[in-house]
């Protein structure tokens, strides 16, 4: 009999897991899952050394330590325009996945209904499913990922609790439009449902695009939970520092969640957090003309190898479509070009509840160095001579 509880065995190991073990192995370059190769900036690194030697190495007050949330009301205001009470409606959390999970688990109640697009991030799914939620799917389709009026019209009914709108969205690239955006506020005010917006991606935005978020809507300040976090925006991808903003009452249901999951995250680096989200506008430029060089780069790569990428919007992932090249499905391809080819890819089939959905795509990421790039782009060549 095995030990394991029902709620996690269905889960299985995640294909991050399994593409990086097989680049490991083949010493493959990895553009598969997505973290910077390179430093974080240096003011982040001296602002959390100058909080351990500060001695902030105590429990955090479990919603977040003031100054941060201060910080977090300001930058919402600033980007957003969006008001956000820092003690009754800022909440800090261990990274986005924490605030996916307090609030799911703080709102969702079994045989809730929860609208997904796919491809989806690997842990809302998950999540739904441990707090008793039922995933209902809305499929985004290359190589545009519109979405249709009617088509998401059919998936509210009187089961519908939240729709999870992530914006830039991984894996597609996809920004979400105005017409979309408000599409989504509409059919949630007609409906009562709640929405929960992962936007960890909001400063990784190219050409002529604008992220535009939801809770600033009309009438969707009320039932947002706006979610980011530091890890891409600030290449720290390992500190876990993420937050959630929403009204009182919903930010209420999520405390009483993650009070008992992790009660709080590292308070040094939440302290050093502060001097990140208070960066001046110069910052978030660079960040852009810094990525929009490597995704220009990847692209190109990508192209002049017989690839078909399809340029993303925003995020730092391009979707490639494999469909022509005769492999059985996704996995396959990703396999060969791991173990064949040297560079690792990620197969997209793992964020479809139809794997099949997926299986001629692949998802390279390029927040990577650019000799690393560079590198991948050599070895892509070999795709040329089979
Ligand atoms: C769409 C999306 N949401 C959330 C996360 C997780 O964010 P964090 O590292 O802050 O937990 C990721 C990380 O890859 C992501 O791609």
């Amino acid at each position: 009999m095995s030990y394991m509880a029902q709620r996690v065995a269905g889960f299985g190991t995640t294909i991050f897991t399994e593409m990086t073990a097989l680049a490991n192995e083949h010493q493959a370059i990895n553009l598969g899952q997505g973290f910077p190769d390179f430093a974080a900036p240096d003011f982040m690194k001296d602002a959390a050394i100058a909080a351990i030697e500060a001695d902030i190495n105590q429990y955090a007050p479990a919603n977040g330590r003031p100054r941060l949330r201060q910080a977090i009301a300001q930058k919402v205001q600033d980007f957003y325009a969006v008001e956000a009470n820092p003690d009754t409606e800022i909440t800090v959390l261990h990274g986005a996945t924490e605030a996916i999970f307090a609030t799911i688990l703080g709102l969702v109640n079994p045989g809730d209904e929860v609208i997904v697009f796919e491809p989806f991030y690997d842990s809302y799914v998950p999540a739904i499913q441990m707090a008793g939620g039922i995933p209902r799917f809305y499929t985004l389709r290359p190589p545009n990922w519109q979405i249709d009026a009617g088509e998401l019209a059919m998936l509210f009914n009187n089961k519908t609790k939240l729709i999870i709108v992530n914006t830039p969205h991984n894996p597609t690239g996809k920004v979400f439009t105005e017409i979309e955006l408000g599409l989504i506020a509409n059919l949630c005010q007609q409906h009562d449902v709640l929405a929960m917006t992962d936007e960890v991606y909001e400063h990784l935005v190219f050409d002529e695009q604008q992220h535009q978020t939801l809770i600033s809507l009309p009438g969707m300040a009320a039932r947002t939970i706006m979610i980011s976090s530091l890890g891409k925006t600030f290449s720290v991808t390992g500190w876990k520092i993420g937050w959630t903003v929403a009204p009182p009452e919903l930010t209420h249901a999520i405390f009483r969640a993650h009070q008992f999951m992790t009660f709080c995250g590292a308070a040094p680096l939440q302290e050093a957090a502060v001097t990140a989200v208070s960066q001046p506008p110069s910052f978030y430029h660079e960040l852009t003309e810094f990525y929009t060089s490597k995704r220009n780069f990847l692209l190109d790569a990508l192209k002049s190898v017989g690839l078909r990428p399809i340029a993303p919007h925003g995020t730092y992932f391009i979707m490639v479509d494999i469909s022509h090249l005769g492999f059985a499905n996704d996995v396959a391809f990703c396999r060969y070009l791991t173990s064949k080819i040297g560079v690792a890819a990620i197969p997209p089939s793992a964020f479809y509840h139809n794997p099949t959905d997926g299986a001629g795509l692949a998802r390279f990421a390029f927040c990577k160095e650019e000799k690393t790039l560079a590198a991948a782009a050599n070895r892509l060549q070999r795709l040329k001579t089979g």
